[in-house]
């Protein structure tokens, strides 16, 4: 009796141990995108999860309802819900959700206003608390409001880092698979610049059993308008959904690409990834967020790939930072200090 005592405290005892060493990720909004994070990072077991919301009970109770479904799916990490920063301290990663969503007939562009002020706050909230933590931020408008959180913050760019092309590549890649009827494995797919109607998937380097989108347009295996339009769906994607839901925005798909962004991370997986990430001299800008593919590793940001873009793809990359840059004016507007 006594050894077995002995023994279930000692395997107990280590258990608290691997807890302990777990990494800690902060979600920064509980709503429908925070919630479904807190789950998916919860099965994978990535970290020990804290779900912060300035709706305290929406927090805890998310919080608890995941906990309690461990005991199906046998995950094995804590989670809890907070309004508290302090609860957030020595974060090793946060992600960022916090925010209003669209409504329908809305841009993304169109959250500016609100959703800098609350940027605000949690880059207040964030700064002292989790100072060597990575960034993903997911509110919108996104390449706008990641640029503001890492000002406000202070933190270094590449530990601030923007979800978004994860997403439209996700969203690319679907279209493609289901018109091409290829199953979506097959499929490698980057969409860069700007998260918004100006976004750019890339044809060349979307390639399908390792032949480009332009050399199947050649071959007829997709004509060139029915592309066009594939291509138009995806970059007006979120807004299908935001239609559709009638209140809310994509939450699915935008938690699990952030996930991604995490694990890659967390594991030091080193993978290539089209996040919105600060540009210093790279693909000829500098001081601004794009969304660019970017090795994340467990440095963060730890370099941007700059791939060779054809004439038109680098034509609609320049519209695409342009929009970037003076929606970023307007935030200037809104609040001077960012325009400094
Ligand atoms: N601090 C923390 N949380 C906040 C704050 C704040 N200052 N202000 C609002 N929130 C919380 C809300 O209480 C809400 O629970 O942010 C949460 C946002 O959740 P949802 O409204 O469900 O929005 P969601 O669909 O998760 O999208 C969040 O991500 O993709 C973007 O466009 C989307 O900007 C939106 C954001």
């Amino acid at each position: 009796m006594a050894i077995r005592y002995k023994i279930r405290s000692r395997i107990y005892y280590a258990y608290n141990e691997i807890k302990k060493m777990s990494k800690k990720i902060s979600l920064i909004g509980a709503g429908q995108i925070g919630g479904t994070l807190a789950h998916l990072i919860a099965i994978k077991e990535l970290g020990n999860i804290v779900l912060f919301d300035v709706a305290e009970g929406l927090a805890k109770g998310k919080a608890l309802d995941i906990a309690q479904s461990s005991g199906v799916t046998g995950f094995g990490v804590d989670i809890i819900g907070t309004n508290n920063y302090e609860d957030t301290k020595n974060s090793d990663v946060i992600i960022i959700t916090a925010g209003v969503p669209r409504k329908p007939g809305m841009s993304r562009d169109d959250l500016l206003g609100t959703n800098l002020k609350i940027i605000k706050q949690v880059a207040d909230g964030i700064k002292n608390t989790s100072p060597k933590a990575f960034v993903i931020c997911i509110t919108n408008p996104l390449d706008v409001i990641v640029m503001a959180l890492q000002k406000y913050s202070g933190l270094p760019t590449h530990k601030v880092v923007g979800m978004a092309g994860i997403l439209d590549s996700s969203r690319f890649k679907y279209f493609l698979s289901k018109e091409l009827k290829e199953p979506i494995k097959n499929i490698e797919s980057l969409v860069l610049g700007g998260h918004g109607d100006t976004m750019v998937p890339m044809t060349k380097q979307t390639k399908i059993k390792n032949k480009n989108l332009n050399e199947l347009v050649k071959e007829n295996k997709i004509s060139k308008s029915k592309l066009d339009d594939i291509i138009n769906r995806t970059r007006k994607g979120g807004a299908e959904i935001v239609k559709l839901l009638e209140r809310g925005s994509a939450f699915y798909a935008p938690a699990a690409s952030g996930v991604e962004m995490a694990e890659s991370y967390i594991k030091d997986l080193k993978k290539t990834l089209p996040c919105a990430a600060y540009l210093n001299g790279e693909y000829g800008y500098s001081n601004i967020y794009a969304g660019v593919p970017v090795v994340i590793s467990k440095k963060g940001a730890e370099k941007i790939v700059e791939i060779e873009l054809e004439k038109s793809e680098k034509l609609n990359f320049d519209i695409s930072v342009k929009a970037v840059k003076e929606l970023f004016e307007s935030a200037g507007k809104i609040d001077p200090t960012l325009a400094k």
